[in-house]
Order: C-alpha cells, then sequence, then structure tokens
C-alpha cells in the first residue's frame, strides 16, 4: 500500500463554529445503512463505537460528551466498504458538509496517522486510535474460542499479539504506537476492551 496516497494532507478539520454539532443515533445508523452492507464492518464499528462510549463514561465524560465519542467510533470506518482507496475522505467531508463537531472530524481523521498523515491530539483522538486494531484482533480471538469472550484472559490476547500469523492483517505496530500516545499499559487496554467488547458482539 502506498500511504502517501492515503495522506489527507491536512491539518484541520471541521469548523470551530460547529462545536457540540452532532448526528442524533438514528441520523448516525441511517449514514451507515446508506453507505455500508459488509456486516463485519458494522460490527467492527459497532464494538468501536461501545469501547470509546464505555472509555468517555468510565472517566466522567457526561452524556453529551459520550455521544460525541460513540459518533466517532461509530463512523471511523463508514466510508471505508465504498470507498476504499480514498478511505476516510468521504466521511470526513460527509460529517463536513452537515456542519458537525470539528473534535469528532479531527478523531476520526486521526485514526490511523501513518496512513492519513494526522497526529491524534485530544483524548478522543488517542483512545481511537487505540481500540481501533486491538478491537479486531480480539474479535478475531473470540471467534476462534468455543466460549467467544466469556473466560477470555489478557494473556490470550497477548499471545496473539506476538503471533504474527494470528490475524495478520492487524497491525501490532499501531497497537504499540497508539498506547504510548494515549498513555495507557497495553495490559490494562486489552483487559478494558474484553470486559466492554463482551456486551457489543450482537448487531442491532
Ligand atoms: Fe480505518
Ligand atoms: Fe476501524
Amino acid at each position: 500500500m502506498n500511504y502517501d496516497d492515503m495522506n489527507l494532507n491536512r491539518s484541520v478539520f471541521g469548523s470551530q463554529a460547529n462545536r457540540g454539532n452532532i448526528l442524533s443515533t438514528e441520523e448516525a445508523k441511517k449514514l451507515l445503512d446508506d453507505w455500508v452492507t459488509n456486516p463485519k464492518l458494522v460490527v467492527h464499528m459497532q464494538q468501536v463505537e461501545h469501547l470509546m462510549r464505555m472509555f468517555a463514561k468510565e472517566s466522567g465524560y457526561l452524556e453529551p460528551d459520550q455521544h460525541r465519542w460513540y459518533l466517532a467510533g461509530l463512523l471511523h470506518d463508514a466510508d471505508w466498504e465504498k470507498w476504499p482507496d480514498t478511505h476516510c475522505r468521504k466521511i470526513i467531508e460527509e460529517l463536513e458538509s452537515r456542519n458537525i463537531d470539528p473534535e469528532i472530524i479531527h478523531a476520526i481523521a486521526s485514526h490511523g496517522p501513518k496512513y492519513f498523515g494526522v497526529e491524534p491530539e485530544t483524548e478522543m483522538d488517542k483512545m481511537l486510535y487505540a481500540f481501533d486494531e486491538l478491537s479486531g484482533l480480539t474479535h478475531a480471538y473470540s471467534l476462534m474460542r468455543p466460549e467467544g469472550y466469556k473466560g477470555m484472559e489478557v494473556k490470550g490476547v497477548k499471545k496473539r499479539l506476538k503471533d504474527k500469523t494470528f490475524a495478520a492483517q492487524v497491525s501490532r505496530e499501531d497497537i504499540t504506537d497508539a498506547c504510548e500516545r494515549a498513555g495507557i499499559a497495553l495490559d490494562e487496554l486489552i483487559k478494558f476492551v474484553i470486559n466492554h467488547q463482551i456486551d457489543a458482539v450482537s448487531i442491532d
């Protein structure tokens, strides 16, 4: 993959005048319905939105902020299926055209710094980046366990992380980088993902 092609070559997203503007849950789900048909991709975004919302909640953010974290998680890969070559660009433009909160757009724009060329800055940015790949690997691991997430241990996930042939598309480098940027220990992040992803596996 040529990373240069994915570089957004921008650093400002949305407008500060739109702070606090959101999509309702219904509007966000409608957008996903229109853009995404792959059920696996839908599950991925639902898992990430759940992790984001729960992390915000447990960090003491109130409902309006929890919803913004939820939106960043739910929509971060919304354009991946229809426009894979320009992933991220389309959803950013869509949210900008709808005058959505710039912080939500920035979080989406920075969920893969080495691809999109945008540094995660806020806590929301950093946690979206941190959850993205680890969520996918943990889910792949759950699918090969007879009891899914039940009884899953941190060390089991770490073993899969070390085995580079397991869920090979998941970037281990990104996970390490994301933990460093977020200032969160890998074990703690894995534990959070296991504990919360168990509630987020069904498609609603
Ligand atoms: Fe992505
Ligand atoms: Fe993703």
